[in-house]
Parts: structure tokens; C-alpha cells; sequence
């Protein structure tokens, strides 16, 4: 007899409590307990813009006077959207009866009421706290009290004479669309998955990066103080090792080395940051002389970028995007069957799920500081070349 066809297939779960990320979800108010970039500092200015950010609509705006506002888009007087409003020196001015609103959402004016509103400070749009750092606009969605420090990353730091911040927000360094359209989590958990890159980016769609990363790595996992780590080893074959070191760090921080295999700590990380459970989009900073850096990291299918392929290249020469979004909007995690490469994938989910518990407690998630003196986060990826220092890698990359 027959077994194991896909008569009576039930489709499984995905696992809500890692995946989900709106208000109330385990693993959003995981979420709600760190900063978050949402948008580049030039893109708050005196137009409004709109943005979903972990399930909830949001407008930015920069008051006249050049502070970024994050506010609810809903005027708390009848519901007319500030998308719709009007920016001015401290605030933006509801369009239907000209309430004003400063970033904190303090009610500066009922214009048709006595005395401008001589209730006014009664009333509060619902807003967030930002901040400005490395060219990004960083959000904290969170409970008031438990708002942690703006954590600094020292890759970031102390720009060398010559080099520059290089910010993008057109989604993921192999390819693909600015808002990626599928769960989070496929892409964040990806990061600790480092067997894909010598089948997907080498043997099954032709070498996407360079011919090192198509020798298949031994790997080893750790756990580290803030999220996960795997250290992959690769014989080069003329007395050197390379160790490549890629991290994820709590609650959806990527640190990959550029696949290009740029010698030391990474130059580059970047944000996963979920507009709700089934669209994302992927911060990237990088420091650098080349202020297109990030786009010569872009790898190409036969030499042709994303963006370019024809329906039959993307199906014959797929890349992460095809990959991951083939997984599901939001995967059904339920039906893995997770072996022993798989152990990065499975340390992620550990690690979040023990986060939401820790959250659901009263605790605070790993990562998140209050004191001044805790900011500066040292980050350890990196493509680190051990043995014979001169010689030259086996081949120049392959599509620069
Ligand atoms: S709805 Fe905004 S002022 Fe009336
Ligand atoms: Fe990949």
C-alpha cells in the first residue's frame, strides 16, 4: 500500500507567538521593548508620511521647527488622519477642525473653541517617542517606564577620515523588493541558517557571490549575551582558513558580513523590522569610503540584477527572496522537520520564545538597558582569514 501521500494533507500552524507582531502578541510586545528604526532621518519633513510599524498606522511629520513627530494617525477629535494634516513651527493641525498637536501629542489648539480649547489639556493624540541616529529615525512603540537607552553599535562608530554612513531601506542585500512581503521571521531566522548560501547562492543558482562561499562550512553555534551566533569554518585550500561570524541579535537585528568576504568585523548591519505579520522591511547601515557600497554588494543571477529577471529566471535562479516568500506568507512552522544543520534555526526560537516569557513575567528581554553607560553593543561578525596572510582569495568576486 501507499503511504505518505499528500491525501488528507492537513497545512499546520506557524508558530504565532515568534511570528506575530502586533499589540498584545507574545513575541510584539517582545518587540515593543526595544527601539526600532522606521523610516530615514529625510523622510520626516513637513509632508506627512505614513507608516505601519508592528501592526499599527503611524504618521511622520517634522514640525517647521525641525523636530520628527510619530503620531497615531487618527485626530482623537473625530477621526480625520494627520496623514491629511498640516505641519507648522510645533505641530501638525488636524485638517477637518484645525486641532494642532505637538510631537508629544499635547493639544496646543481647538481653533473653533473658546479661548482655543479651554479644555485642551485634557485631550492627547496617542504618540511615540524618536530619536535620530546613524541617518535613521528610531521609534520606541513600548511601555513608557520601561523605555530603554538608544543602543550604539561600535562598528558604527568612529568614522575613520574618508568614511561615511551609507543607509538603505531597499530591503535585503541579495535582492528582492523594498517591503518584502512575507512573515519576518522567515527572513530574521534565515541569518543563522548558513547551509543555504553554498546550495542557493552557489550550486543550485550559480555563484551569486564569490567561489569561497560555495565550499560547503563546518559550522558551530553559540548562544551569546544578546541573541545567537554561528562561527563558520571554510578550508581555502592554500593554507588559509576563513572564519566567518554572523550574529543575530535581540529582538531582530542581522549582523551579516558582506558575502564578499571584506577582510574583519563587519562594516555593516541591518534591522528586520516587521510593518505587521506578513510585510517587513530591512534597514541597512554601513560605514565605508564608496557611498555605494551596499548596492555593489547587490548579488546578481547570471549577471543580471533581481529586479531585471524574467519570470523564467526567478523560477530557474532563485536567491533568498524566491526562497523565503515560497515558505509562505507566514510559514507554517509546524510541518519543519529541522535536522542537525538546522540547530542556528532552532537556538533563534528558543531564545524568543524564553523573551516572551520573560516579558510575559514582568521581566525585561535580553538586550535592553537603561543606563547610559550600557549602550555601546560590540558586534563580532565578520569574515576573519586565519593562515597564509598574502594570498589572494581564489577568485575576484564574481559579478563585481
Ligand atoms: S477630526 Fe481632527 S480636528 Fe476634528
Ligand atoms: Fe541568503
Amino acid at each position: 500500500m501507499d503511504t505518505g501521500t499528500a491525501y488528507g494533507l492537513r497545512l499546520g500552524q506557524p508558530l504565532n507567538e515568534l511570528a506575530q507582531v502586533g499589540p498584545g502578541t507574545p513575541y510584539g510586545e517582545v518587540l515593543r521593548r526595544y527601539w526600532h528604526p522606521v523610516a530615514k532621518v529625510e523622510d520626516a519633513t513637513t509632508r506627512p508620511i505614513s507608516l505601519r510599524v508592528l501592526g499599527e498606522e503611524l504618521v511622520l511629520f517634522r514640525t517647521r521647527k525641525g523636530k520628527p513627530g510619530l503620531l497615531h494617525p487618527r485626530c482623537i477629535h473625530r477621526g480625520a488622519s494627520l496623514f491629511y494634516g498640516g505641519v507648522e513651527d510645533e505641530g501638525i493641525r488636524c485638517c477637518y477642525h484645525g486641532w494642532v498637536f505637538d510631537t508629544e501629542g499635547h493639544c496646543l489648539e481647538q481653533p473653533c473653541e473658546p479661548d482655543l480649547g479651554l479644555h485642551r489639556d485634557r485631550v492627547r493624540q496617542p504618540w511615540y517617542s524618536v530619536e535620530e541616529q546613524y541617518g535613521l529615525l528610531w521609534a520606541y512603540m513600548g511601555p513608557p517606564d520601561k523605555k530603554p537607552v538608544l543602543p550604539r553599535y561600535d562598528t558604527l562608530e568612529d568614522l575613520a577620515p574618508g568614511e561615511q554612513l551609507i543607509v538603505n531601506d531597499q530591503g535585503v542585500g541579495g535582492g528582492g523588493p523594498a517591503v518584502l512581503d512575507f512573515n519576518w521571521l522567515q527572513h530574521w531566522e534565515n541569518v543563522m541558517d548558513p547551509f543555504h548560501v553554498p546550495i542557493l547562492h552557489a550550486r543550485f543558482s550559480g555563484n551569486q557571490f564569490t567561489p569561497e562561499m560555495a565550499l560547503i562550512p563546518e559550522v558551530s553555534y553559540e548562544y551569546t549575551p544578546l541573541g545567537v551566533r554561528s562561527i563558520q569554518m571554510r578550508d581555502l585550500g592554500d593554507g588559509r582558513q576563513l572564519r566567518r561570524v554572523t550574529e543575530v541579535i535581540f529582538p531582530n537585528l542581522r549582523v551579516v558580513a558582506s558575502p564578499k568576504l571584506s577582510s574583519g568585523q563587519t562594516n555593516m548591519i541591518g534591522w528586520v523590522v516587521p510593518m505587521d505579520d506578513t510585510n517587513f522591511r530591512i534597514f541597512t547601515v554601513a560605514r565605508d569610503e564608496d557611498s555605494d557600497f551596499l548596492a555593489k554588494l547587490r548579488s546578481t543571477h547570471e549577471g543580471k540584477p533581481w529586479k531585471e529577471l524574467t519570470e523564467l529566471e526567478h523560477q530557474r535562479l532563485p536567491g533568498d527572496y524566491e526562497a523565503q516568500k515560497s515558505q509562505g506568507s507566514i510559514s507554517l512552522h509546524s510541518e519543519d522537520h529541522l535536522t542537525t544543520t538546522d540547530q542556528g534555526i532552532a537556538m533563534i526560537r528558543r531564545m524568543m520564545a524564553k523573551q516572551h516569557r520573560a516579558v510575559a513575567g514582568g521581566g525585561d528581554p535580553v538586550g535592553v538597558f537603561f543606563d547610559e553607560s550600557e549602550r555601546l553593543v560590540r558586534i563580532e561578525g565578520g569574515n576573519y582569514f586565519e593562515g597564509a596572510a598574502d594570498a589572494p582569495l581564489l577568485a575576484e568576486a564574481v559579478d563585481d
